[in-house]
């Protein structure tokens, strides 16, 4: 501990303005502002403050409301793994006690205490994850990994054959709402109307209410069918558990669940995929079978984790964090995406972390996320069946013109336009068989078409764009066999 560090709430006489006024110490050595103008690009902000602060920085939310932000790998560690001292219930979070934060703040459905698990602590806690844990644990992982499948068949289905499509909003958007409705026991409700009240709802736009309320109807049909008469699915287990959740406690899980699920497992999706187009490397590796899908998915969890920061912890005593002195009272926002880059345990960003699952993307603790085996099966198998299918996809624009939708608590990928060339349909029921594609993509370049080379809009050129600087790999032909052959064999297993 610092003795002069200060507190985001020291109410103690210090010289300036006083605190809680917008302007206490912004500017040089003080709180940023983690929105507005000054936190148009949030990583290279956090890299800002880490240099500035070291391993915890204090920071401004939305209305100048103080809060720390844990930039270090080890310190956000200790932060959920430390319920001592941290809790995730926000009702004790000083800004919201003495009313600072008003009902209207523009982050309070982030931070409203809900009944639910991600709120809960102690015996609550693990009455309710008990309950969700439980349910999720009676998932057959081969039935999943089937379902994946031949989701994944079904939307490459719908595009396959135009030669063109968005991987963002005809994949990666909805490949998890159809696997999540399978799950819960509703797969009739999965149609663009969900994917879109879902999208929406977490966008915060004007129409997000009704669009909540869209969901949240269907989730009370489903409580109220499964009440009545169980089966056997996810709600069916959450409904007739031992811990006895009320409809209400249900519904809210089952909220919380399909909202976690589709967000973070869509953003996954997207990032791998964004990853494998526009990284040479990757592509390369993929296809030569030095890595495998997995591996990739794990990468882009280390380097893009789906959740850039989870709102929030808060001290349940005066302590120390990084250096810092926290006060009881004090919010702390965990921070994957920070923390995954730390310099102490990644001193080169280009290097590889094949191996090593030690990343802060699921959280830890007794709040760590449930269900990342689940996000882990969409994305393993919705990438290498994708790929699989449709082996020769490039970029179909220049890398610098993908954007990004940030917000503190994620950075989405707005939309990944793709071509290839067009392809049959396959049966959803079988495994993704790999259509040969004309001899001469074997010239097409691993990455993104360099601007000169996208064609200008129009009839899509009938011949290949030139060799480019770094050539699909065509020399290691016998591994990339085995490596399909052998994935092919994994996903039929159900491995
Ligand atoms: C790539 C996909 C996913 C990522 C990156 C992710 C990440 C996270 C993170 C960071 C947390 C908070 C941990 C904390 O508070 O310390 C969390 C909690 C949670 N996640 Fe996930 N998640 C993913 C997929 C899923 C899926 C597929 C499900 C359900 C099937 C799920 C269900 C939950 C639940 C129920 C919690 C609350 C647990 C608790 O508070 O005890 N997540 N997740």
């Amino acid at each position: 501990m610092t003795p002069d560090s200060p507190s985001l709430t020291d109410t103690d006489p210090t010289p300036g303005p006083p605190p809680g006024c917008p302007a206490h110490g912004l500017g040089a050595g003080g709180p940023q502002r983690l929105y507005g103008p000054d936190a148009q690009d949030l990583g290279d902000l956090y890299e800002r403050l880490r240099a500035q602060h070291g391993t915890v920085a204090p920071v401004l939310l939305h209305e100048d409301v103080p809060m720390w932000v844990v930039l270090g790998h080890a310190e956000n560690l200790h932060l959920v793994r430390s319920p001592s001292l941290y809790t995730r219930d926000s009702r004790i979070w000083s800004p919201l006690a003495d009313g600072t934060v008003k009902p209207d703040h523009p982050l309070m459905p982030h931070i409203a205490w809900q009944p639910i698990c991600s709120h809960a602590e102690g015996d609550e806690h693990q009455r309710l994850r008990a309950a969700v844990t439980s349910a999720m644990a009676t998932i057959d992982q081969r039935t999943l990994r089937r379902h994946i499948g031949r989701y994944t068949q079904g939307l490459v289905n719908s595009f396959c054959e135009r030669g063109r499509a968005d991987l963002v909003s005809q994949f990666a958007e909805h490949l998890p709402m159809a696997v999540m409705c399978e799950i819960l026991g509703m797969p009739e409700e999965y149609n663009d109307r969900m994917v879109q009240a879902a999208r929406d709802a977490l966008k915060g736009t004007e129409t997000a209410i009704q669009s909540h309320t869209y969901v949240m109807d269907a989730l009370s049909r489903l409580t109220t069918r499964r009440r009545a008469r169980p089966e056997d699915d996810f709600t069916s287990h959450l409904v007739t558990h031992p811990a006895g959740l009320s409809d209400d406690e249900v519904r809210e899980h089952l909220r919380l669940v399909l909202f976690a699920a589709y967000e973070a497992t869509a953003n996954l999706l997207a990032n791998a995929l964004r990853m494998v187009l526009t990284e040479p490397g990757f592509r390369a590796q993929l296809s030569g079978g030095q890595m495998t899908v997995p591996e990739a998915i794990e990468q882009s969890l280390w380097d893009e984790p789906p959740f850039s920061t989870v709102f929030g912890y808060y001290a349940k005593q005066d302590t120390e964090l990084g250096g810092q002195r926290i006060r009881k009272g004090d919010g702390l926002l965990f921070a994957p995406a920070p923390g995954n880059l730390d310099p102490r345990i990644r001193p080169d960003l280009s290097a590889s972390m094949q191996g090593n699952r030690s990343h802060l993307a699921f959280g830890g603790g007794p709040h760590e996320c449930p269900g990342q085996d689940i996000g882990r099966a969409i994305a393993d198998v919705g990438v290498d069946a994708l790929l699989m299918r449709l082996s020769d996809v490039q970029l179909d624009c220049p890398e610098e013109e993908l954007h990004w939708r940030s917000s503190i608590a994620s950075r989405h990928l707005v939309a990944l336009p793709v071509r290839f060339e067009p392809k049959p349909q396959q049966d959803v029921n079988l495994p993704p068989r790999p259509v040969a594609v004309p001899a001469q993509r074997s010239t097409w370049q691993v990455g993104t078409p360099r601007a000169e080379q996208v064609p200008a809009a129009g009839p899509r050129p009938s011949t290949p764009p030139p060799a480019a600087a770094e050539p699909y790999p065509t020399a290691p032909r016998p591994a990339r066999r085995r490596g399909v052959w052998r994935r092919l064999l994994d996903w039929w297993r159900g491995e």
